[in-house]
């Protein structure tokens, strides 16, 4: 098995991803030199702009899959969605109308809105869990709220969150200081997985093999075995046992000390 995607925009037409079938092929095997073997297409929903029923998302993979092979193109696919904190998610779970990233319905790739933490949040995550729900935060290290206040993301991995680090960030697509954010995150403990979150063939791609050549010489091989065993884990929707992790402040003051 390679490496496992739990987040990308591959599947054809159906929202800022990939524009069409020829598109999502050529994606799929830049996916497959990136050492990646499957994938959960996690399409947009709910987000204000896109909404991909699980129906036809479910139905869009299948007539993915199919494509894949006969393109010869070795990757497996399943449906997900990259679903949007919105006060429409209860409703939409209520009407069956939700992906999750593993078959047992156990954890959900949420997206924050980019421009920050709404104050609802702590009570939509309660809301979640009280369902059995485990929230994986999709880029934390690219939100406005987390990025002036990263004490929010410990607060939210406190309550049981888990987090989904972009593979671009962590090597510099979105800039100095998301690449900086996503390497404090994963230096307190609070990285999870990686994920591509890829939309296209530039800017947002596949780096996952990039990323965790990154990971294993700055954080160590132990580090890289364990952000790829965790997306298995999702994937299967087994549990994952989290190492300690710390606020930002707190990881920065120890710096300091050590710096003086
Ligand atoms: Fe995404």
């Amino acid at each position: 098995m390679g490496l496992i995607d739990l987040h990308c925009h591959l599947l054809p037409g159906v929202d800022d991803g990939s524009k069409d079938l020829d598109m999502s092929l050529g994606m799929a095997r830049v996916a497959v030199q990136q050492g990646i073997s499957h994938i959960v297409l996690t399409p947009h929903h709910m987000d204000g702009t896109y909404v991909n029923h699980k129906a036809d998302v479910l139905a869009k993979t299948t007539a993915f899959q199919t494509a894949l092979e006969a393109a010869e193109i070795p990757l497996t696919v399943f449906a997900g969605q990259e679903v949007h904190l919105t006060g429409d998610l209860m409703k939409a779970l209520d009407a069956d109308d939700i992906l999750f990233l593993d078959a047992n319905e156990h954890y959900l790739l949420l997206e924050l809105p980019h421009s920050g933490v709404p104050a609802y949040t702590r009570e939509m995550i309660f809301a979640l869990q009280t369902r059995g729900i485990v929230p994986v935060i999709a880029h934390p290290e690219r939100n406005h709220g987390f990025q002036t206040d990263p004490d929010k993301l410990y607060d939210f991995m406190q309550m049981g969150c888990l987090t989904q680090l972009t593979a671009s960030s962590y090597v510099g697509v979105f800039g100095d200081s998301v690449e900086k954010l996503t390497a404090k995150i994963i230096n307190a403990g609070m990285g999870v997985t990686f994920a591509s979150d890829a939309h296209n063939f530039k800017g947002r791609r596949f780096l996952m093999a990039d990323a965790f050549a990154k990971l294993a010489d700055q954080a160590g091989a132990e580090t890289a075995a364990r952000f790829k065993n965790n997306a298995k884990a999702i994937i299967n929707g087994d549990d994952i046992a989290l190492p300690s992790f710390k606020r930002l402040s707190a990881v920065k003051k120890k710096r300091r000390f050590w710096l003086f």
